[in-house]
């Protein structure tokens, strides 16, 4: 019988679906079924989807919802008495009628969570996980020695942890609601407008909030936000540098401490702060090898509860886990608009889990030349200060790019590197030289054969890649919605 595991009730809700045999079926966000972004709930058309994988025999939820209760009785935010119990938390989110096999019910530490949607989607046999998020039950930073045993069961040691109300996420994203932006979801807004500010507003962070560096201790509960008028005078750039380098700065030592345990130097990094790809940049030196599964967020982690309950490594393939729009891929429908209109939406194929669009539904461009970040920029409609990302062949990435240590590849946008030459590409180059790039290798994708034709007749390795989305929803899902796109932008989305 299959597993479903869930995380909601929080944001951004999402469910994932595995056999028996650790193949995962499915996995998607609730938002991209609702339309509504961030959705904190399972939808309806998502729960209709979910029902196509029954038999599911147990469900296994992303949190101790006790144990967040007593968190959040101790923040002063009282205590939600209908969110006890598991199975109750599970009935509200997917209901019950059609869930007749349905029989056990887990819950999972928060942080083993992420550990888990890292460590058994990695390709490791041992590896030193890290996880760094706002808060889960209590944890902010946990790291733990994770390793099969002889009859192939994952286990996890918790090695360190660092507990609410210390937490370098909480920060961040008190900062982010302190420039304006929405908090727990526009903190990678933030991490753009590092590039144009001064760093040293770091010192004035640290001094302010910080009480002991090493084991990330700060002097005040940063939960509620940083107030309007911290620093008034300040420009939102300068705040926005000052947090990076100061969370980049934390975040190193929470790897030097994890590097001194000696466990591996293999290392899974999850928790929404594995998302900020900017200090990603920076890890490389302590570990080897680096696996930041796609998804490292509380989104993932329903992928993290399902692989706990399963118990054993889950097969990885791609993050194409969700909605089908069937056909193959348009290779040549969107080489043709891109050699005469510069720039072409895509829909084929499974949706990506997780937040970036991988090529299966991205609205792609011509790279090259002056224009075209204004033109798709229209389009978006966002602030002219985003950089786009580049999506290139993955053997030609080192001549493009300096890609940073422990990442020679960046299969999934983990991680910034320089551009070599930037004067080329301008569309894809942020104001600090650097890109977020995503590498593809030759594994037989839509986007890899795009690629392989568009390098053929123009000389260019790489396409802008940004996700297909209509301005203040989640990436399109299904064919209506791209359609919708269609009819709003004037811009082909092929299919
Ligand atoms: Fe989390």
């Amino acid at each position: 019988m299959n597993i479903l595991g869930i995380s909601a009730g929080f944001h951004d809700a999402a469910a994932t679906v595995l056999d028996s045999s650790g193949n995962i079926l499915f996995a998607s966000h609730s938002e991209r079924y609702s339309k509504k972004k961030s959705d904190a709930n399972i939808c309806s058309p998502l729960i209709r989807e979910l029902e196509n994988y029954n038999p599911i025999g147990t469900v296994a939820y992303y949190e101790r919802p006790l144990v967040k209760q007593l968190r959040q009785l101790y923040a002063g935010q009282g205590v939600e008495w209908d969110k006890l119990s598991t199975k109750k938390l599970v009935h509200d989110q997917i209901g019950y009628a059609k869930w007749w096999d349905l029989k056990t019910y887990k819950s999972y530490n928060h942080h083993l969570s992420h550990a888990a949607a890292g460590f058994q989607t990695s390709v490791f046999d041992r590896a030193t996980v890290v996880v760094i998020d706002a808060i889960g039950e209590w944890d902010t930073i946990s790291i733990w020695g994770a390793e099969y045993d002889s009859t192939g069961k994952a286990t996890y040691k918790r090695l360190w942890g660092q507990r609410y109300p210390h937490s370098i996420g909480l920060f961040y994203t008190g900062v982010t609601s302190r420039v304006g932006l929405r908090p727990l979801d526009e903190e990678y807004i933030l991490m753009g407008m590092a590039a144009y500010g001064d760093r040293r507003v770091a010192n004035k962070f640290k001094h302010d909030f910080i009480t002991d560096e090493w084991n990330i201790k700060f002097a005040e509960n940063l939960h509620t936000g940083i107030d309007k008028s911290y620093l008034a005078n300040s420009n939102d750039m300068d705040l926005a540098a000052g947090a990076q380098e100061l969370a980049e700065q934390l975040i190193l030592n929470v790897m030097l401490r994890a590097k001194q345990f000696n466990w591996s130097n293999n290392l899974v990094y999850m928790g929404g702060v594995a998302l900020n790809c900017a200090a990603n940049a920076r890890i490389g030196n302590y570990f080897e090898n680096i696996w930041i599964m796609p998804n490292p967020g509380d989104a993932g982690s329903s992928l993290g509860a399902a692989a706990l309950a399963y118990g054993r490594r889950v097969n990885w393939t791609s993050a194409y886990l969700g909605y089908n729009i069937p056909g193959n891929y348009p290779v040549m429908e969107l080489l043709d608009r891109l050699l005469t209109e510069q720039i072409v939406g895509v829909a084929s194929g499974r949706a990506e889990f997780g937040p970036r669009a991988l090529g299966n539904r991205s609205l792609l461009a011509d790279p090259r030349g002056s224009e075209i970040k204004e033109r798709v920029n229209e389009i978006k409609r966002r602030q002219q200060f985003r950089p786009f990302a580049p999506v290139i062949l993955e053997e030609l990435a080192d001549t493009y790019f300096d890609m940073p240590s422990g990442f020679p590849n960046s299969r999934y946008m983990q991680t910034i590197a320089r551009c070599r030459v930037p004067e080329l590409f301008p569309a894809i180059i942020h104001h600090d030289g650097t890109s977020r790039v995503q590498t593809v290798p030759k594994d037989g994708s839509g986007i890899r054969e795009l690629l392989e034709r568009w390098y053929v007749m123009t000389g260019c390795p790489m396409l802008l890649n940004t996700s297909l989305n209509i301005r203040g929803e989640p990436m399109v899902n299904d064919r209506a919605d791209a359609d919708r796109f269609e009819q709003l932008y004037g811009v082909k989305v092929c299919s």
